[in-house]
């Protein structure tokens, strides 16, 4: 059983299901440190209801947590990693689905993967990234759009990497519920990609050979993973302060390929963040290229 009593904020909530503001203010600033992902005050509603589905689990009853106030003390001291890592997955949003942001899509498929195949002609691997995969749907609709260009594993790599082991696990797994499939994936593509598995579909082998799935926290030493021909860096910089955008953008920068693109999520943008990229439009899709020499 876990020590869960600590020099704690004064008036510790009496309810199990409530945060006092003590235990509030430190769960926030843990959640920056370890995340980036910034919880505004009027978030403590929202962060409660994550938690609580972290306190009903089997880890946390093994160590007599009954409380969020206990849940809060225990994980702000970073241990144990199990109740860390299931925190972390709880207050991340992983929303996403196939082909999401299609006019993006259309530009890929009819433009810019077309254009990159035939650049490099299988003089090297295209090299993808998913920065934020979340369970793998972007990094799978990517590879779906290559195969259908007669592309595959031995062309072309996807890599797809995010913070919450737990839908790393599920994107690994490549097995989604009907209510997912039904989400944006057109059904000539679930004909063609997925193999109906009880009640939900596996993605072929054939899409998951070119998709590999890695941990990794968007802020740090992301350049371990080498140069890419287009990055996706979608929806995730809406949850991080402005120096954490322009750290992540600064550190994409160099590790776009020559004629590399970036694509953001629709609600961001790359404007006040960074000045040494070229705002490139398709359709309403808008993607950026490196320009000139400003300096990463
Ligand atoms: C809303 S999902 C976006 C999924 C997909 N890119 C899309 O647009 O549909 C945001 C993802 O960012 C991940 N994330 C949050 N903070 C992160 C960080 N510091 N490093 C890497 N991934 C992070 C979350 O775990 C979550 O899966």
């Amino acid at each position: 059983m876990i020590d869960a009593n600590p020099a704690r904020p004064p008036s510790p909530s009496r309810d199990p299901g409530k945060l006092s503001p003590g235990s509030y203010a430190l769960l926030q600033r843990f959640i920056r440190t370890e995340s980036g992902i910034v919880l505004d005050h009027d978030k403590q509603y929202m962060l409660e209801s994550r938690l609580m589905t972290v306190l009903a689990s089997p880890v946390a009853k093994s160590f007599g947590i009954q409380t969020l106030e206990s849940l809060g003390d225990v994980v702000v001291r970073r241990a144990p990693v199990e109740l860390v890592k299931q925190v972390l997955d709880a207050v991340t949003t992983n929303e996403t689905f196939f082909f999401r942001d299609a006019p993006m899509f259309e530009a890929l498929r009819t433009q810019l993967l077309p254009g990159m195949l035939k650049r490099l002609h299988r003089s090297r691997k295209l090299r993808i990234w998913s920065a934020a995969a979340s369970s793998g749907q972007e990094a799978y609709s990517l590879a779906m759009l290559l195969r259908d260009l007669g592309s595959g594993a031995t062309d072309a790599e996807i890599l797809g990497t995010d913070l919450s082991t737990q839908v790393l696990d599920r994107a690994r797994e490549g097995r989604y519920a009907q209510s997912e499939v039904s989400r944006g994936l057109p059904d000539a593509f679930l004909r063609k990609y997925f193999v109906s598995s009880g009640k939900a579909w596996q993605v072929c082998d054939e899409v998951r050979s070119m998709v590999r799935f890695e941990h990794l926290d968007l802020r740090r030493n992301i350049g371990k993973l080498g140069s890419f021909d287009l990055v996706l860096c979608r929806n995730v910089l809406i949850y991080f302060d402005t120096e954490t955008k322009k750290q992540v953008i600064s550190a994409i920068r160099p590790m776009l390929s020559s004629g590399g693109i970036l694509t953001l999520g629709c609600a961001e943008t790359i404007i006040n963040l960074h000045d040494g990229f070229r705002r490139e439009q398709i359709g309403s899709a808008t993607f950026y290229t490196p320009s000139g020499s400003v300096p990463a």
